[in-house]
């Protein structure tokens, strides 16, 4: 009997919390295609009911029963825009914390919310939450970009109770996304050899992506992730979600199949080791959690986050880049001011824009020599550079080029004058051995005075040299050693460190808004659109072997778009120096290469590859993104770029099995191409002495052909890499 009682009660709750019912209040927000729409019940309970295609009719939200609810939820939490932990939840939450009085549970009801226009596109939702009983406050924003189709969501935290909280989680978002099926796309890797994409099905329960690194953070693995429901992600069809946090430290992305078999969320700065006091009165701001979601499979989503990336994130998203010669794989750390000077005119014949000195220049009691000396001593080591940065710059400007320096103001090696000065600078545990990556420490940034310290390197190097056209940013260290001396609560390490990162890099930018800046860590260690509010381009991975670069590339694609991803050619790898320069071409164009030590044809096409580039590099950087044929899945990569009027196209194919007959045998379908136009098809980057027979077709296509029928770009053994030019024939 009481059995039965019981059920019924549940029954009831059930209902009353799954179905909408008069008077409940529907939040929807909306981007052009998508909705996240958020259902308000009488007793102030905010769950998600709705993350998928935008309806016709905002109204009929809220004629959606409970979000695919199949059966029994206990809590009526399962779904919650902001799930608390404590009281009734049973699943992952969103936020844990213990209040003053030491009562370590949350409830959170909504109190109210608006919605306004931030700017041109542009719409930002906030909704307030409150627990009834403490003075405790959660704020959810929820920023849509209704071209990009993008929402940007994060949370802030703050209260009023007598004494401090503690936050022991507090994530950026809460999503959840019913399906009947799961597939995650997740990326995985290490130095030279980042990006390896592993699509697995969600089962019930959880399924963690996670970095506690701190510093190179996503070493093993990066905060972006795909995923497809009800199939594995297609490129051009179904539903897919592509997420990422921006956050440059370390995070935590849970993937939570429930009870009810749908899809959880929760997305935010790793728990491990950050429990964070929050002081009266004093405000925690969640970083950004970034996500598209498609209804016309993982290609589309890419073009969304790079629409959005180019207008709304990375300095000068819609401007220009430089091309550049780098000396890192041509000299390593030896070098001269004769060798440099020698370096800045082999730039100039190749014709790139700006040479870039890497790592060796500092450090003078403590030469930089090798990576075991000099971090933190940032002077000119007298005997390589007499003269110091100043008059490299200027030689450089005297034979044409500009001039561009290496930094990797976090560190510090054990031996340089710095740690000397400042022990006291550097994370470090007391009464244990130090441990050292590659070498080096990592400088205490959650203290103001490194911050100080930090910034003024850059700028020292910047005011004294203020014709500097280029600054890379290095950070080669994990976090070991996970202790400040300074900071008066050991488990706001993680998270200050990033923050101190951030102020550093804000004022940078702040005073030089247009230097571009490259961020690099130790290869692709550090690639989030946290950090990417304050650099033009990012650094991949130090792999430059062609072939790999091929799916490097490939995977970053999902999420950054080709403007920011620096490709260099270097020595790397058997392909031939034409097929590294087509791959490089597919986003920054820059060489580490002894200039020297090119062939009269090697220097020939290289020279004439960086005037193609010129031609060619605003339908690149600017146009929209199609993979066409993937690498995990035949002989040939292929990937175009459209320019929005859809009047110029730029096609790349690269062999990537070496099988005998490997190779396009049969036509590639183009795809972005407007049917109704004509093209011709010209192909570029012919390495001298040899000859195209595409060239000898003066046949136009009809975008509707190519995209049809295709085109065979002949991509074989002799020809293993191509690249193609569509232009509109009026
Ligand atoms: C790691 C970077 O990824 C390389 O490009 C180079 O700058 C070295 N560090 C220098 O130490």
């Amino acid at each position: 009997m009481s059995r039965l009682f019981t059920s019924l009660v549940l029954l009831l709750l059930i209902m009353s919390t799954a179905w909408s019912a008069p008077g409940d209040i529907h939040i929807a927000i909306e981007t052009n295609r998508t909705a996240l729409v958020i259902r308000v019940d009488k007793d102030q309970n905010p769950t998600i009911v709705h993350l998928g295609q935008r309806l016709n009719n905002a109204d009929e939200y809220a004629q959606i029963a409970g979000n695919g609810k199949r059966g029994e939820d206990y809590t009526g939490l399962y779904n919650s825009a902001y799930t608390p932990a404590g009281g009734r939840n049973l699943l992952e939450p969103a936020i844990q914390v213990t209040h003053a009085d030491g009562n370590p549970s949350l409830d959170l009801r909504y109190v109210r919310h608006e919605s306004k226009a931030e700017a041109s596109g542009v719409t930002l939702t906030t909704v307030y939450l409150k627990d009834p009983q403490y003075p405790f406050d959660v704020t959810l924003y929820y920023k849509a970009y209704q071209h990009e189709d993008v929402i940007e969501q994060w949370t802030t935290i703050r209260h009023t109770e007598k004494k401090n909280v503690v936050l022991h989680k507090y994530a950026s978002a809460n999503l959840y996304i019913p399906a009947h099926k799961y597939y995650l796309t997740h990326f995985h890797g290490d130095w030279a050899n980042e990006m390896n994409p592993t699509e697995e099905r969600l089962t019930e329960g959880m399924k963690l992506l996670d970095t506690k690194l701190g510093t190179r953070a996503d070493l093993f693995q990066p905060p972006s992730f795909l995923v497809a429901l009800n199939q594995p992600a297609q490129e051009d069809e179904g539903e897919v979600m592509a997420g990422t946090l921006a956050w440059s430290g370390n995070y935590q992305i849970a993937f939570e199949v429930d009870p009810l078999h749908n899809l959880r969320l929760m997305a935010g700065i790793n728990p491990y080791a950050s429990a964070y006091t929050l002081t009266p009165g004093k405000e925690f701001v969640t970083p950004s959690f970034l996500f598209t979601y498609s209804s016309t499979g993982k290609g589309t989503a890419s073009r969304n986050l790079h629409r959005w990336a180019r207008k709304f994130r990375i300095p000068q998203g819609k401007g220009n880049r430089v091309t550049l010669l780098n000396n890192w794989e041509a000299t390593f750390f030896d070098f001269n001011e004769e060798k440099l000077t020698a370096l800045f005119k082999d730039g100039k014949k190749l014709g790139v824009d700006l040479f870039l000195l890497d790592d060796g220049w500092f450090g003078n009691k403590y030469p930089r020599n090798d990576d075991r000396a000099g971090l933190g001593d940032w002077q000119e080591n007298v005997k390589k550079l007499p003269h110091g940065l100043g008059y490299l710059v200027k030689e450089a400007e005297k034979a044409g080029i500009k001039f561009g320096i290496w930094l990797e103001p976090e560190m510090v090696s054990p031996k340089s004058e710095l740690y000397e000065k400042h022990p006291d600078w550097v994370l470090k545990l007391p009464n244990r051995q130090e441990y050292y990556f590659r070498n080096q420490l990592v400088l205490d940034l959650t203290n103001p005075k490194v911050q100080d310290f930090v910034f003024s390197i850059v700028d020292n190097v910047v005011t004294k040299n203020p014709t500097l056209g280029y600054i890379k940013w290095d950070c080669n260290a994990v976090i070991y050693n996970a202790f400040s001396a300074t900071n008066s609560n050991p488990s706001h390490l993680y998270v200050d460190y990033v923050q101190g990162l951030y102020n550093v890099m804000e004022r940078l930018h702040t005073k030089y808004p247009t230097l571009p800046m490259m961020l690099c860590s130790g290869g692709g260690g550090r690639v989030d659109y946290g950090a990417l509010r304050y650099f033009t381009e990012f650094w991949p991975s130090d792999n430059t072997d062609g072939l790999e670069r091929v799916f490097i590339q490939w995977n970053y694609s999902y999420f950054f778009p080709s403007i920011a991803t620096c490709n260099h050619v270097t020595d790397w790898g058997k392909q031939p120096i034409k097929f590294r320069t087509d791959v490089a071409m597919m986003g920054k164009l820059g060489y580490d290469i002894v200039v020297s030590k090119l062939d009269e044809k090697e220097l020939q096409f290289s020279q004439q590859a960086l005037k193609t580039y010129e031609q060619i590099k605003n339908v690149l950087w600017q146009g929209d993104l199609f993979r066409l044929a993937s690498p995990y899945e035949g002989d040939v990569a292929s990937l175009m770029y459209v320019s929005e009027p859809k009047d110029r196209a730029v096609w790349f194919s690269y062999l990537t099995n070496n099988r005998y007959k490997a190779g396009s045998l049969a036509p590639i379908r183009l795809k972005g191409l407007d049917p109704a136009k004509k093209y011709t098809v010209r192909e570029l980057n012919i390495y001298p002495g040899t000859k195209s027979s595409i060239n000898d077709d003066a046949t136009t296509y009809s975008g509707n052909y190519l995209m049809t029928v295709g085109f065979n770009p002949k991509v074989d053994a002799r020809r293993t890499s191509v690249v193609l030019e569509l232009t509109e024939s009026k």
